[in-house]
């Protein structure tokens, strides 16, 4: 089902930037799995919506006729370029998810011989992975079917592990068309994360190793970014299950794609580098600060480099933009436009997106009592302290996630939600947002 709708809006924010919403349209395209938890639209998914080529692919679970507790993973594609088609979906019904838990989450890559890449169902077990049989994502079939994808497998054809406690799965594109997978072995509070490199060239994996350590406790970083050949972290540390014992901004690059990194002052890191490493470490937070772990990150095109995180150190409970300048400066500024409810250490997490020029950010923040998606931007010319209101995406209860080739390459913001209300009405949705700059 599509819906449309079409307004001009301009939002000129003290004659200072103005973005243009030019139109929005949404579809239904599933539903939401029954029971309580949040299985899709989860933040450290990496990715949920990605546009390839002439094609956008979406992931999402949904209950399996056995009903539930029985999960199915799904894909879809459509046509996004150079006309809007209808989507398609397959369902992929030789792997049960039957975990109640939100960690338990899709994670879908596709590199860049056009193989869709797929690792689900993950919470301190070991590896789920499967791949398209070709490059279905550059060479697009005619039929879209679940005979493209071969088995589930629990190991990286290729690399070594350990592949066993694992959770977290984010596939990162390389420049070139490789591909990472970075993940963690071990637990909250004691845990260790991995890189494994995907060649287009042999279609294998290569171990890059553990990079960082946990010190008794375990990182969480906040995404893999990549901007002019360089490969971006940022995490907190853990030091048990409770969120509240997140403390301390930690950030680091790679100049060779996670083999080895360096700090925010271009010094190289030991590697692994521990995860509470003082070399790495760039903004001190206390525990019990309210600051939820895996919120958002990004580089802009300007190689500026951006955190989204949450916490009270400021008095009030606010999201808060970190910031790292061209010259490796770092500030924080409060996210506070004054009509959005304050996130509590537990409530659903954000996202930082940027256009192409990188001037602007767009941040897609959630605001759970009023179950809304509220979109929000702001602009390089005052240092991205104001932040306008841009659109709502209404009836939300989900950790937005959008597509970053479709922003950067069309100016549409494409936006993974999973709505509020009962199952079986609750659907999952993806909105599309044409934005003029
Ligand atoms: C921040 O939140 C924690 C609980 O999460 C609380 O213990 C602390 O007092 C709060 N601090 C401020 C400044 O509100
Ligand atoms: C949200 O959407 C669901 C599914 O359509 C519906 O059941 C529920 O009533 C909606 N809630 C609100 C607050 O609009």
């Amino acid at each position: 089902m599509k819906h449309s709708t079409l307004i001009a809006l301009l939002l000129p924010l003290g004659g200072v930037h103005a973005v243009e919403l030019l139109s929005t349209d949404y579809w239904d395209i599933g539903t939401d799995i029954q029971g309580p938890e949040r299985l899709n639209g989860v933040s450290y998914q990496e990715d949920v919506l990605i546009t390839h080529g002439n094609h956008q692919y979406v992931t999402f679970y949904d209950t399996a006729p056995a009903g539930y507790l029985h999960h199915y993973v799904n894909v879809g594609r459509r046509q996004v370029s150079p006309s809007l088609g209808e989507w398609e979906f397959l369902t992929l019904t030789d792997y049960v998810q039957t975990t109640m838990d939100g960690h338990n989450m899709i994670s879908m890559g596709i590199s860049g011989d056009g193989r869709i890449h797929l690792s689900f169902d993950h919470h301190d077990v070991p590896l789920n992975y499967r791949v398209s049989t070709g490059g279905i994502a550059e060479d697009v079939p005619q039929e879209w079917t679940a005979d493209l994808f071969g088995p589930v497998i629990h190991e990286l054809p290729g690399s070594e592990g350990p592949w066993d406690p694992l959770t977290y799965p984010r596939f990162q594109n390389l420049d070139g068309g490789d591909m990472l997978l970075e993940l963690r072995i071990g637990g909250s509070g004691d845990g260790d994360s991995y890189i494994h490199r995907y060649s287009v060239e042999s279609g294998d994996w290569t171990p890059y190793g553990m990079y960082i350590q946990g010190n008794d406790n375990n990182a969480y970083i906040n995404g893999l970014d990549t901007h002019d050949g360089k490969l971006y972290t940022s995490w907190t540390v853990r030091e048990t299950p409770d969120a509240n014992t997140n403390h301390d901004l930690f950030f680091a690059y790679s100049e060779d794609a996670g083999q080895t990194w360096l700090n925010s002052q271009g010094e190289q890191l030991t590697k692994p580098i521990l995860a509470d490493s003082p070399d790495a470490m760039i903004w001190e937070v206390p525990q019990n600060s309210a600051m939820v772990n895996q919120e958002g990150q990004l580089v802009d095109a300007q190689g500026r480099f951006h955190m989204l995180m949450r916490g009270n150190t400021s008095g009030e409970q606010l999201y808060e933009h970190y910031l790292r300048d061209t010259e490796g400066q770092w500030t924080v500024n409060l996210i506070n436009p004054g009509d959005i409810s304050g996130p509590d250490l537990y409530a659903p997490r954000g996202k930082l997106a940027a256009d192409r020029t990188g001037n602007t950010l767009v941040a897609l923040l959630p605001d759970e009592p009023k179950l809304e998606t509220r979109i929000y931007t702001a602009s390089a010319s005052d240092g991205f302290r104001s932040w306008a209101l841009l659109t709502v995406i209404p009836n939300a209860s989900t950790e937005p996630l959008y597509d970053q080739k479709r922003l950067r390459d069309d100016d549409i913001l494409s936006v993974f939600v999973r709505q509020g209300g009962p199952y079986p009405d609750r659907k999952l949705q993806v909105w599309d947002f044409q934005l003029a700059f």
